[in-house]
């Protein structure tokens, strides 16, 4: 299978300066501490509220209302078989992720995180050209799909180094795997305007959202991956590594790499 994705996330990393005070929405833990998952949960839950308005301060844009100039997809043989883009995408949602656990690798550092988004609307302008559940579909124009109950969970892999003097956490991947409950989906102008073929084609790939999010899981899951690297490293790179994890060990940063193979 031939899957190729291109995604244009809004996020230039910058060179603002990091904060040198613990800003309000930071909420430090400690790895020694027993109770160390709920005060990591809490504190990014802090995290992501403050990520929904955006952090101007250090060049992040809002993480709701998310807005993607371009979504890419090129995908070969399968059930889904189509070449389509989705451009000027405008993602609401995201700002009200409650997060539902939060663990951290006391040796490694990697975040673990699974959070629930209750309701997401991702609306663009298609263009495509393909198969989706055997179906032959073609047409552009405006289109919307919602997810609701999204329970997503994200694996981050860090690693540590220091600037200024302080250690900081370099997001390197993140991976993640979601569930969804349901999945609604509209795509106007399908077939070029031929309107009664639009209503049936949209109301069977709605009677059939499993198998259809099925097919739109690698470029979603990609899509959020790609989002949340952006976010996570430009805030991580601006957010020194003791302000949320107050123990966070400074050797660590010459025997990791020894540590982690
Ligand atoms: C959301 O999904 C989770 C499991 O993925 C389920 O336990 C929960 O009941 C669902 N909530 C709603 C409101 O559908
Ligand atoms: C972060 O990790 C990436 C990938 O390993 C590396 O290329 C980059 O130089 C690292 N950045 C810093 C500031 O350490």
């Amino acid at each position: 299978m031939l899957l190729l994705f291109l995604v244009t996330v809004l996020i230039h990393h910058s060179s603002a300066e990091h904060y040198k005070t613990k800003p309000s929405f930071v909420k430090t833990c400690s790895l020694s501490d027993p109770d160390f998952d709920d005060c990591s949960q809490e504190a990014v839950q802090l995290l992501f509220n403050a990520l929904g308005p955006g952090l101007p301060e250090i060049d992040l844009p809002p993480l709701d209302p998310l807005k993607i100039p371009k979504i890419r997809i090129l995908q070969g043989e399968g059930p889904v078989n189509v070449n389509a883009a989705l451009d000027d995408v405008t993602v609401t949602g995201f700002g009200k992720t409650d997060v539902l656990l939060s663990q951290v690798d006391s040796k490694t550092y990697d975040f673990y995180t699974r959070v629930r988004v209750p309701k997401i609307r991702i609306e663009g302008t298609y263009d495509l050209k393909g198969k989706i559940l055997l179906i032959p579909l073609v047409g552009r124009g405006k289109c919307w799909f919602e997810p609701s109950n999204m329970t997503i969970d994200i694996v981050s892999d860090v690693k540590l180094y220091e600037k200024d003097g302080f250690p900081f956490f370099n997001v390197t991947q993140v991976h993640v795997k979601y569930n969804i409950g349901i999945l609604k989906l509209y795509m106007h102008n399908l077939f070029d305007g031929i309107s009664s073929l639009e209503e049936s084609t949209n109301a069977y790939l709605n009677a059939n959202w499993r198998p259809v999010s099925e097919s739109l899981r690698p470029i979603l899951s990609k899509t959020i991956e790609d989002i949340l690297l952006g976010f996570m490293q430009q805030i991580f790179h601006n957010l020194p590594a003791t302000f949320m994890i107050e123990d966070v060990k400074n050797n660590h940063l010459f025997s990791k790499r020894n540590d982690k193979v």
